[in-house]
C-alpha cells in the first residue's frame, strides 16, 4: 500500500508517478503509455500550435480513457531588443562563420507560446483531468475557465514562497522542483540560481508550508529516488529525465547517446539556449559562452537566434550547440518501453516502501 494516495486519489491515477511534460521531447505515444500503465502522461503544450495539440490530443483521447495532464508555460512574452540581439549576435558570430551561416540569418521557429485565450478553448474543448504549468500562473480569468471544467491545477515551485503563492491562487497540487532537475527551472519569483534548493531540502519544507499535496521533481531517476521522495513527505513523484531513455521519447540521437554517456558531474544550470536557466549537459556552447551569460536575450527569444548553427552542427552529427537537457540523476536511467518504466518503477518502489516501514505497521502488509 502506498503510504499517502493523495495525488492518486486526486487525479484518479493508480500510481503516484507523474511523466514530466518535456517540450519538444514528449508527444501522444509516451502520455498513452504512461497513463495506460497506471501513471500520469503529461503532454507539453509550450512548443506545439494550437492545430498541433488539438492532433495530439485527438490520438491521447482516441487510445486512453485515463487520465491524462496537458502541460503549458506561463511566462512574460518577450520584449524585443535590438541592442541586446545586437550583442548576442556578436558573441555567437564566430560560431555563424565557421558553420558557414549569415551571422545576421534571421530567428527560426521552435519557440515557446505563453498559455492564452486559444489554449484555454482547448483545455475546454478537451477536459483533461490535469493541467500543469511552469513558470508560475496565467492569469486569473484563464485560470477560472480551466477550473470551471473540473481540471486540477498544478504548477512548479522551486521554493517554498513559490509554492505559497501557487496554494494561494488556488492550486490543486504543487510540484516541488529541485535544483537537480532536468530542463528549465520553474523559478519566477526569483532570478537567482544560486539560492535554488535541491529536492532533498526542498521538498519537506514546501510539505511544511502548504496544505495541498506534493509532488516531488528533481533528480528521481529510479526507484530509490521515488521511496526517498516519499520518505520526504512528498505525496507523488514527477520524473523527467528517466523517461528521455524511452524510446517513445522524441529525442535526437545526439541527445540520446550523450544522455546514455551522461555523469553524476557534467550537468549545469545554462541560460544560453533558450535565455532563462535550465539544466543540460556541458558541451561546447555552454563551455565557451555560459553556463550563464548576461548577454542572452530574454526567454525565449536566445532560442531563435541559435537555431540556424543548431540546425547544421546536428546534420553533422554534432551536439556543439543542441541543449542536451538533462537532470542529475541521468546515468541512473533505463532503457525501457514508457509503460513498461512506469510499471516497473511502481510494482519496485511499492515493495521497498513495505519494506521500510516499520515492523507492527499496517503498511507491513
Ligand atoms: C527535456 C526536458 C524538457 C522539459 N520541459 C518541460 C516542460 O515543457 N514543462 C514543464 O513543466 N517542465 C519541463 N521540464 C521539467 C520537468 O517537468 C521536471 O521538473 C524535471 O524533468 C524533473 O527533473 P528530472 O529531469 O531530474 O527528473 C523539462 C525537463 C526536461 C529534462
Amino acid at each position: 500500500m502506498w503510504p499517502d494516495r493523495r495525488i492518486q486519489d486526486l487525479f484518479g491515477i493508480e500510481l503516484p508517478i507523474i511523466q514530466a511534460p518535456m517540450a519538444g521531447s514528449v508527444g501522444s505515444e509516451m502520455v498513452i503509455a504512461v497513463s495506460e500503465a497506471g501513471g500520469l502522461g503529461s503532454l507539453p503544450c509550450a512548443m506545439l500550435t494550437p492545430e498541433q495539440i488539438r492532433t495530439e490530443l485527438g490520438i491521447i483521447r482516441q487510445r486512453t480513457s485515463r487520465p491524462i495532464n496537458l502541460n503549458f508555460f506561463c511566462h512574460r512574452p518577450p520584449q524585443e531588443d535590438p541592442v541586446r540581439d545586437t550583442a548576442w549576435r556578436q558573441r555567437l558570430e564566430s560560431y555563424f562563420i565557421e558553420l558557414g551561416v549569415d551571422p545576421q540569418a534571421p530567428a527560426l521557429g521552435g519557440l515557446r507560446t505563453p498559455f492564452d485565450s486559444e489554449r484555454c478553448d482547448l483545455v475546454i474543448e478537451f477536459t483533461p483531468e490535469v493541467i500543469s504549468f511552469h513558470f508560475g500562473l496565467p492569469e486569473q480569468n484563464l485560470l477560472d475557465r480551466i477550473r470551471a471544467t473540473g481540471a486540477k491545477i498544478i504548477s512548479s515551485a522551486t521554493s517554498v514562497d513559490e509554492a505559497r503563492w501557487l496554494e494561494d491562487r488556488g492550486c490543486d497540487a504543487i510540484i516541488a522542483q529541485g535544483y537537480e532537475a532536468g530542463g528549465h527551472r520553474g523559478m519566477f519569483l526569483s532570478e537567482n540560481i544560486t539560492t535554488q534548493a535541491g529536492t532533498m531540502a526542498l521538498v519537506p519544507q514546501v510539505v511544511d508550508a502548504v496544505k495541498v499535496p506534493v509532488i516531488a521533481a528533481g533528480g528521481i531517476g529510479d526507484t530509490r529516488g521515488i521511496v526517498a521522495a516519499f520518505a520526504l513527505g512528498a505525496s507523488a513523484v514527477q520524473m523527467g529525465t528517466a523517461y528521455l531513455f524511452c524510446p517513445e521519447a522524441k529525442v535526437s540521437s545526439i541527445h540520446r547517446d550523450a544522455l546514455r554517456r551522461a555523469k553524476d558531474n557534467n550537468t549545469v544550470l545554462t541560460n544560453v539556449f533558450t535565455g532563462r536557466p535550465a539544466r543540460g549537459i556541458v558541451n561546447r556552447l555552454i563551455r565557451e559562452v555560459g553556463p550563464m551569460s548576461d548577454l542572452a536575450p530574454e526567454f525565449p527569444l536566445a532560442a531563435g537566434v541559435i537555431a540556424p548553427i543548431r540546425a547544421i552542427a546536428e546534420a553533422t552529427g554534432s551536439g556543439d550547440f543542441s541543449a542536451l537537457w538533462s537532470g542529475q540523476a541521468a546515468a541512473v536511467g533505463r532503457e525501457l518501453p514508457a509503460g513498461e518504466l512506469t510499471r516497473q518503477l511502481g510494482a519496485e518502489a511499492l515493495v521497498k516502501l513495505s519494506r521500510l516501514a516499520p515492523v507492527g505497521s499496517s503498511q507491513t502488509a
